[in-house]
């Protein structure tokens, strides 16, 4: 494979500038193979070096999967003038330029967010035929009622006449106001307006699973972690609802209402 500048290969992965590299190069901040690199015009193999830059690797895979606890306040988008983008939350060593969110979350929503540049994988993701159901646990503004349950089931009527494909909902122990929720779908607001069809309020949501990919318990709100291809796949495997509600109550109810 025909050899490349240090900086250009960092930067076509990171949010790095050349200049930066180039400081960061001169500070003996940035590795190759182990060895420190002054120089960022330095040529390297992109296809077998280990380019190390402020103590992160680079790994030479083609693509980035980011999995972020997204907190309050953030929109699920690429351009600035929507408000504050959920990609501002990345690190830069993490964040590549081709990366946007995989999927949506409300600006008041938080949990669970993919961030990749894998179009492909994107694409998957988003396409009713694989229909990954996602998991979220809300705060409501009243008890959760058991007839709740039957009406998820049949598919609940949106205050606009729209329908809602059959979903499930949990009720978590010891706390009247809380319960988990499994959709099948991505409406707009979905999961606020199927709680308010029935005359409740959510008042806080988080995402806690995507397919198999459950939000791990040591990922604190805002915080983000780098996924390992064979990890993304997780999204394609199926979830046992029940199992998972049973599971995960304590964990999440505790990191819902701690936000
Ligand atoms: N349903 C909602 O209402 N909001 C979200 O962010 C996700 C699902």
């Amino acid at each position: 494979m025909a050899q490349v500048r240090l900086d250009k290969f960092i930067s076509e992965r990171t949010e790095y500038t050349r200049s930066r590299i180039k400081e960061l190069a001169a500070k003996g901040r940035i590795t190759v193979d182990g060895a420190v690199v002054k120089r960022s015009d330095t040529k390297i193999d992109p296809d077998t070096a280990e380019v190390i830059v402020e103590g992160k690797s680079l790994r030479t895979e083609r693509y980035r999967y980011i999995l972020l606890n997204k907190p309050q306040g953030y929109v699920c988008s690429t351009d600035e003038k929507d408000g504050e983008i959920v990609l501002k939350l990345i690190p830069p060593e993490l964040r590549t330029k081709g990366m946007f969110p995989a999927g949506r979350l409300d600006k008041d929503s938080m949990g669970a967010l993919l961030l990749t540049d894998d179009g492909e994988i994107a694409h998957r993701m988003l396409s009713p035929r694989h229909h990954i159901p996602k998991i979220y646990i809300v705060q409501l503004a009243r008890p959760f009622e058991n007839n709740y349950i039957n009406k998820f089931e049949k598919g609940i009527e949106l205050i606009d006449g729209e329908t809602c494909l059959p979903a499930r909902v949990c009720a978590v122990e010891n706390c009247e106001k809380l319960a988990f929720i499994e959709l099948h779908e991505g409406k707009y607001h979905q999961v606020r307006r199927m709680f308010a069809a029935l005359g409740n309020h959510v008042e806080l949501l988080m995402r806690v699973s995507l397919g198999g990919l459950v939000l791990p318990e040591k990922l604190a709100i805002g915080q983000c972690m780098e996924l390992l291809h064979k990890d993304v796949e997780n999204l394609f495997l199926p979830n046992d609802f029940e199992a998972f509600c049973k599971r995960f109550s304590a964990v999440f109810s505790a990191n819902l209402i701690n936000n």
